[in-house]
């Protein structure tokens, strides 16, 4: 029987959720995947295909273009990290935006964009050793994965955090817009109908503010090593 459990991350945006996934996944030689880049995709390509235009998203338009959108993730061989392709082009780049992270929290609303995705991260862990992130990743697409972490960091840090992000790519921002996105995004995430973001009872928080990466990493393979052993 293997043992490679199934771990469900989810927390705010900009909380260090990947980071905190794809080196627990380098660790235990687990998948990771990122769902938030697949809401991102889907993203960039409604922009591409005139769903989005004048700053409006024309959700009818996008649900019925939904059956042309393949999304799959590919290795890459020097970072060792998934990368989203759309449609065969890697995008891992085109989605880190300030213009789809200010339509994605939209898109990720709607119940049809939603349905195709979770179907496919469902899919992408049918047999364990995965570590995904998100926001519905322990409610919904994995209700009954060992170990489901649910990340906090107080808002000064992650707007800082993500604000340093942006700059090291050559994206030019201010903190005050980096505020106001995650401030917007924390709000549609947390209150939208379907599937919002919740932390389920089952869930153990990490509060990342006052801890480095490595703490982190080393706290949270505590709890994997003790849901790991929890099955034997
Ligand atoms: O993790 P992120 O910031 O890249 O996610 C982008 C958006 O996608 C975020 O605003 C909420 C949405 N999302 C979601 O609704 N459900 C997920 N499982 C992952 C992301």
């Amino acid at each position: 029987m293997s043992d490679k459990i199934t771990i469900a991350i989810d927390g705010y945006s900009s909380c260090g959720k990947s980071t905190l996934a794809r080196e627990l996944a380098k660790i235990l030689h687990y998948v990771f995947i990122d769902s938030g880049a697949m809401y991102r995709g889907v993203t960039l390509f409604a922009l591409r295909s005139g769903c989005i235009a004048n700053r409006e998203l024309n959700r009818g338009k996008l649900i019925s273009k939904l059956g042309s959108i393949e999304l799959k993730f590919v290795l890459n061989p020097e970072t060792k990290s998934p990368e989203l392709l759309l449609n065969g082009e890697n995008v891992e780049y085109a989605i880190r935006t300030p213009e789809i992270s200010s339509f994605v929290s939209d898109v990720a609303a709607i119940k049809e964009v939603r349905t195709k995705l979770v179907a496919e991260q469902q899919l992408m862990g049918k047999n364990g050793g995965i570590v995904m992130d998100g926001r519905d990743i322990g409610s919904v697409v994995f209700p009954s994965a060992e170990l489901k972490l649910f990340i906090t960091a107080e808002i000064d840090t992650r707007v800082e955090r993500r604000f340093q992000e942006l700059i090291f790519r050559g994206t030019p921002t201010t903190k005050e817009e980096v505020r106001e996105n995650l401030l917007r995004r924390d709000h549609i995430d947390s209150t939208r109908t379907e599937s919002p973001l919740t932390q389920t009872d089952d869930a153990i928080v990490i509060d990342n503010t006052h801890l480095s990466k490595i703490e982190q990493l080393q706290l949270a393979n505590k709890y994997v090593e003790r849901a790991i052993s929890a099955l034997a």
